[in-house]
């Protein structure tokens, strides 16, 4: 079967290469895809928001199945669009990729489906926006309701922040994104991800795993789309996910399917442990990047027939099967690295030659996964992006994986290139 994967991540090059490992898969295409999803199969010049060229495409390469990486060609309405045309696709509807697209829908759904998650208020008006924060404490957290590239939260320390940071959302910081606000409750405890495969109805679960927003070791300075990974994390134990399950994931996706928008593709669960059970602080459409490319490292298994039905529907009582096609009990733990762009997230030059990745690609179980590079006219590898590659390794255990993913990074020679030394810091014993 012919594969068409949309995006030009790490994310993407992980799943690409992953699909591409299946005895049922042909080829993989990605538009626009990077130099890393070129090695794996043909890429195509069109942007992943470019909804109308993206049909196009569809219509002349035919594939047998769409995947759908990033969350803004599904807020546009790509799946719908496809789906009209006969093609299967793995990925939301625009409706059910509210759910990411606009933070206030999406808890409107939680409170609505009885979801645990911190108490909040939807406010257009500052007047009405300042007399919640006076039922509230500090810290303040204020979110720009629409997509924001990640840097639509932001937490106020004092109230003054917090007023000042309304007030800017309000009056268009972020565009339309926040043309609305929402301000919650802060929750405290540990954060892990949680990714579930449907197809509306049924539900595959992938092993948890946890991301490291902020771009300093330590936990420190500003967030991210995420500096590294690893999976599993032990933070998920198997009373907490059975809580998932039974308190989040079941109850939205029967309220989304009630409420007339199945959710079809894979559900990002992003919670937070708390002394109450887990609460969710957010919910994506899509993989998560950088704990995709560990849950692709990490599975031994094939998932293209996974993916496939989560596309086409009939994965309800069928779960197990397609857990053992996937080979969830025999998932290897992985770990993830992020070579950064000095600046990055704030801006960084672009055109720097890298080299060494063949080298570092060569070190034991590890697979090293493009984003933000490209080739220069002289076929030299050069970095174009904030996030640059994501060094990924598999291990017998999260020392082994770390301690590879670290080796093979060393390889890497990018002199204005960094990562996070202390991705992993709270299951590392080395
Ligand atoms: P989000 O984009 O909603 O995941 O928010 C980005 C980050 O902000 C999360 O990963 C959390 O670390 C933090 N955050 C968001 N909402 C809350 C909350 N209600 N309480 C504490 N931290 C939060
Ligand atoms: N790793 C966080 C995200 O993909 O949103």
């Amino acid at each position: 079967m012919n594969i068409l994967l949309i995006g030009s991540g790490a994310r993407e090059h992980a799943l690409a290469w992953k699909m591409d490992q299946s005895a049922l898969v042909d080829v993989v295409h990605s538009a626009p895809g990077n130099p890393g999803l070129n090695q794996v199969g043909p890429c195509f010049d069109v942007a992943a928001d470019d909804i109308d060229g993206l049909e196009k495409l569809t219509l002349q390469i035919e594939p047998d199945l769409v995947v759908v990486g990033p969350e803004v060609p599904l807020a546009l309405g790509l799946s719908d669009r496809l789906r009209a045309r006969g093609f299967d696709v793995f990925g939301p509807s625009a409706e059910a990729a509210r759910l990411e697209s606009s933070k206030g829908f999406s808890k409107d759904a939680m409170e609505k489906y009885g979801v645990p998650t911190a108490r909040f208020g939807r406010f257009s008006d500052i007047t009405l926006a300042k007399a919640f924060l006076d039922t509230m404490q500090a810290p303040f957290v204020l979110k720009a309701d629409g997509l924001a590239a990640g840097k639509g939260v932001v937490i106020a320390q004092t109230r003054e922040e917090a007023d000042a940071e309304a007030e800017a959302m309000l009056s268009g910081k972020f565009g339309a994104a926040s043309n609305e606000l929402v301000i919650e409750e802060f929750m405290t405890g540990e954060e892990a991800s949680i990714f579930v495969m449907t197809d509306g109805e049924g539900a595959l679960y992938l092993p948890a795993a946890q991301d490291h927003k902020c771009v300093g070791e330590g936990d420190t300075g500003p967030n991210t789309g995420g500096m590294g990974a690893y999976a599993p994390a032990p933070i998920v134990d198997e009373a907490t996910l059975a809580r998932v399950k039974a308190e989040i994931v079941e109850p939205m996706l029967k309220g989304m399917a009630a409420d007339g928008m199945p959710y079809q593709g894979v559900l990002y669960v992003g919670i937070m442990v708390t002394d109450d059970g887990p609460k969710v602080v957010e919910f994506n459409a899509r993989f998560g990047d950088p704990e995709c490319q560990v849950l692709m490292a990490g599975l031994t298994g094939d998932i293209v027939p996974a993916l496939l039905i989560c596309a086409t529907g009939g994965l309800k009582g069928n779960e197990e099967a397609f857990g053992a096609l996937m080979d969830l009990e025999g998932f290897q733990p992985a770990a993830t690295v992020i070579l950064a762009n000095e600046g990055y997230p704030g801006s960084y030059a672009k055109g720097a030659v890298i080299k060494g990745v063949e080298e570092a690609g060569a070190v034991e179980g590890v697979d090293v996964f493009h984003a933000g590079t490209d080739v220069d006219d002289t076929g030299a590898l050069i970095a174009t992006g904030g996030r640059v590659l994501a060094v990924t390794a598999t291990g017998v255990d999260l020392d082994q994986a770390f301690g590879r993913a670290y080796k093979a990074v060393d390889l890497v020679d990018w002199p204005s290139g960094f990562c996070r030394r202390d991705i992993g810091w709270r299951v590392r014993k080395t």
